[in-house]
């Protein structure tokens, strides 16, 4: 393929993979950029005008970039060989089987792809890890792709991806940084420079952090730990705002004008889901309790419990204010997207609440303007005993309570006069995200329970 500067191939065309990809296709058209996927619907379906995941913004730029410098494509062996850089975007899941189950993760897939770029490979390639990876990580790879291979040339790069979903193209087109990760020789170099370059075609100089290789991968799990934990720290707070009538928001608020502290991911919530952080603490917990840092490992996990807790203290709050039984009652979850604006729920906390209130055999109602069809994925063993409807009128008439699961905008502007006037009595709410007016709402007649906020309830 003539023209074009490098070329780039990105193993693994994911929610990371394909959204990175796509923005540097577009900010990159000297760069000739192609992702693969062992699956071939996905592929499919970023050819087409459906787009296998919800990104806002993302819809224009593949339209923008698909055929002219961005390619879907489903041959691994010659994309590899094709490529100078190499992204390795593939899932690394916590591991569920064998030594480390349930904490560990999982790098069968990572080093399977290891193993095929190493049999295609014709030419030196530049590999950068985008997946997030245990410490010491690039070694392994480093090992495996130079065993019995001495013409071919593999250097190991760790480019970590710190996109948020929901906002991924803006986190992509301005990060607050770039970190790379390189090996100190002078091939090492190179392929740092390589990668910087690629960068530099939009983001300042002075954003772009170089490192020594482990600490880049150590890096990735520290900030979504320390994200993780703001979370947890915050939720920590609410069940004695709950207990002492003391609003969590307003401590929210002044604990975060605090500068040295900040307002961000200080929004207490039903708990933090998405792919990353129970997988990265798990995995730094993990990691630390390898090398005998019990002390560490504890603390870092005690930010996962706080979460299960908050979790569990939802469902048991309603079993509490509706009459201590929840058996067919039915409920209506707003939102099932581990956050606003993305169809994923992998590990939302709506999930929990789900299996939880179907085991309390209540009847659930689930609405959502995108996470509907992941959502019966997510429950397909208990599909018979669930209601899918994407109106929230509809889905919430008829029903006993109506807890919201997920801060999209919309449930914010719904007629809630219209909505009590059609759920049966007495009508709950329970703000799991707290985005809506409760004060309004009590008003119109619903006993209303936020988060971290003492309830505002008709009876005594
Ligand atoms: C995933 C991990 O969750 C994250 O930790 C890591 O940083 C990047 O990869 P994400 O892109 O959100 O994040 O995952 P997912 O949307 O599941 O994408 C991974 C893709 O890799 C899938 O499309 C999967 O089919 C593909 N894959 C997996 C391969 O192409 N080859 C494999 O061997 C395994
Ligand atoms: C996170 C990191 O932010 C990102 O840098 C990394 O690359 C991947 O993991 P993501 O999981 O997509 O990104 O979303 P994020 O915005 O971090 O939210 C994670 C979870 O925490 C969501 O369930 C969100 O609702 C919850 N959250 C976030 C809160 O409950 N309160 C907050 O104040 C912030």
């Amino acid at each position: 393929m003539g023209g074009f500067k490098k070329k780039i191939l990105c193993i693994g065309a994911g929610y990371v993979g394909g959204i990175t990809m796509a923005v540097i296709a577009d900010k990159c058209p000297d760069y000739r950029v192609a992702l693969v996927d062992i699956d071939h619907e996905k592929i499919d379906k970023w050819n087409s005008d459906n787009l296998p995941i919800y990104e806002p913004g993302l819809d224009e730029i593949v339209k923008r970039r698909r055929g002219k410098n961005l390619f879907f494509v489903k041959e691994m062996g010659k994309a590899i060989e094709e490529a100078d850089i190499i992204f390795v975007s593939v899932n690394t899941p916590t591991k569920m089987f064998g030594a480390g189950a349930g904490m560990a993760a999982d790098l069968q897939y990572w080093e399977k792809t290891a193993r095929e770029i190493k049999k295609y490979a014709r030419s030196d390639k530049v590999i950068v890890e985008k997946s997030t990876l245990p410490v010491k990580t690039a070694d392994a790879m480093e090992r495996i792709l130079s065993a019995e291979n001495k013409k071919v040339h593999f250097e190991v790069i760790s480019n970590p991806e710190f996109l948020a979903e929901g906002s991924a193209i803006r986190d992509l087109e301005e990060p607050d940084r770039i970190l790379i990760g390189y090996k100190d020789t002078p091939a090492g170099k190179r392929a740092r420079d390589d990668i910087v370059e690629l960068y530099a075609h939009w983001v300042p100089k002075k954003r772009i952090i170089t490192s020594n290789i482990w600490s880049s991968e150590l890096s990735k799990l520290v900030a979504n730990a320390f994200l993780a934990q703001r979370v947890s720290s915050i939720n920590s707070i609410t069940p004695l705002c709950e207990k002492t009538e003391a609003d969590i928001s307003e401590v929210a608020r002044a604990v975060g004008m605090d500068s040295r502290i900040g307002n961000r991911f200080l929004n207490a919530s039903v708990g933090f889901g998405g792919s990353c952080f129970k997988k990265d603490i798990l995995n730094l917990v993990y990691i630390c309790r390898y090398y005998g840092l019990n002390e560490v490992a504890d603390y870092w996990e005690g930010v996962v419990r706080i979460n299960e807790y908050q979790k569990e203290r939802f469902v048991a709050r309603m079993m509490d204010v509706m009459f201590h039984t929840l058996a067919n009652k039915r409920i209506c979850l707003f939102g099932f997207a581990f956050k606003a604006n993305t169809s994923d729920t992998r590990e939302s906390a709506a999930i929990y609440i789900a299996k939880r209130l179907i085991e309390e055999k209540a009847a659930l109602v689930i609405t959502d303007p995108k996470a509907l069809e992941n959502a019966k994925k997510d429950l397909a063993g208990d599909n018979a005993k669930v209601e899918y409807i994407e109106d929230p009128y509809l889905a919430s008439k008829g029903c006993d309570a109506i807890a919201i699961m997920t801060e999209w905008d919309i449930y914010k502007e719904l007629d809630y006069e219209k909505i009590y006037a059609s759920m049966r009595k007495p009508a709950f709410i329970f703000d799991g995200r707290n985005i809506l007016d409760h004060k309004r709402l009590f008003e119109i007649g619903f006993n209303v329970y936020p988060i971290g906020m003492p309830g505002l309830v008709h009876f005594s």
